[in-house]
């Protein structure tokens, strides 16, 4: 009877238990029954995340957590599946110096002292394609659009882990692939800067919904 007793209480108590043992781990990208806790809203994420043109060069960011971010690239959405984004991470001295001078000289002056920096890739000939034919008039465009659903991911959980980031597309696409060795099979898309903002970014503006959304 006691038993019984003790494995009703327990039936009832374990969804809390489960919630309450779980709520801690942001890093636990396997529970997928768990809403996350991050210690920021999304709304907050949304409008802090700016592009910075100004970094703290005192400040580090270990391989840890930009795995973190690059995780979170994994849970965005592609085409069939297809996952057709790579990255490239620099983050010794001397290749965050190799690719910072890759950027163009107003950009390679904006991202002095972010202290890693990462080159975005797509593979081509998978999103947008069924059987190595092209499904539609888009074509690899929708590996560019996957490529930018990632990189959204990213940016945007960097600015939820406190960091700060720029993306960039004005890049020497020729002199990157030579630098890491990538593939022909992959297009060069954007190279984005990661590190702690010094000072508060410009705020943008922006256009008038109706300028851009209509509704039927
Ligand atoms: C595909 C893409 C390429 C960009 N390239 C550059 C760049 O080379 N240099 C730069 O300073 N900003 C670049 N930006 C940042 C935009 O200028 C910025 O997102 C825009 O002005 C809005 O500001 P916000 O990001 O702070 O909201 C780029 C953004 C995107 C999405």
């Amino acid at each position: 009877m006691k038993c019984f007793k003790l494995n009703f209480i327990l039936a009832l108590a374990w969804p809390f238990l489960m919630l309450s043992s779980c709520s801690n781990s942001d890093t636990n990208t396997s529970n997928t029954n768990v809403s996350v806790v991050e210690s920021v809203s999304f709304d907050e994420v949304l409008m802090s995340r700016r592009s910075v043109r100004s970094y703290d060069a005192t400040k580090t960011i270990s391989e840890a957590e930009v795995r973190e971010l690059l995780i979170a690239t994994q849970e965005a959405p592609s085409w069939a599946n297809q996952q057709p984004s790579k990255y490239y991470v620099a983050m010794t001295p001397e290749m965050v110096e190799a690719v910072s001078n890759l950027v163009g000289e107003r950009n390679k002056q904006n991202i002095a002292g972010a202290p890693v920096l990462i080159v975005s890739t797509y593979e081509k000939g998978k999103s947008g394609f069924f059987r190595g034919e092209q499904t539609n008039e888009i074509g690899d465009g929708w590996g560019a659009y996957d490529n930018g659903l990632s990189n959204a991911y990213f940016i945007l959980k960097a600015r939820a882990k406190g960091f700060d980031t720029l993306i960039m597309g004005m890049r020497d696409s020729d002199e990157l692939r030579k630098l890491f060795n990538i593939s022909e099979n992959e297009e060069v898309m954007a190279v984005i800067s990661l590190g702690y903002r010094s000072g508060e970014p410009r705020q943008p503006e922006h256009r008038p919904l109706e300028e851009v959304a209509q509704f039927f």
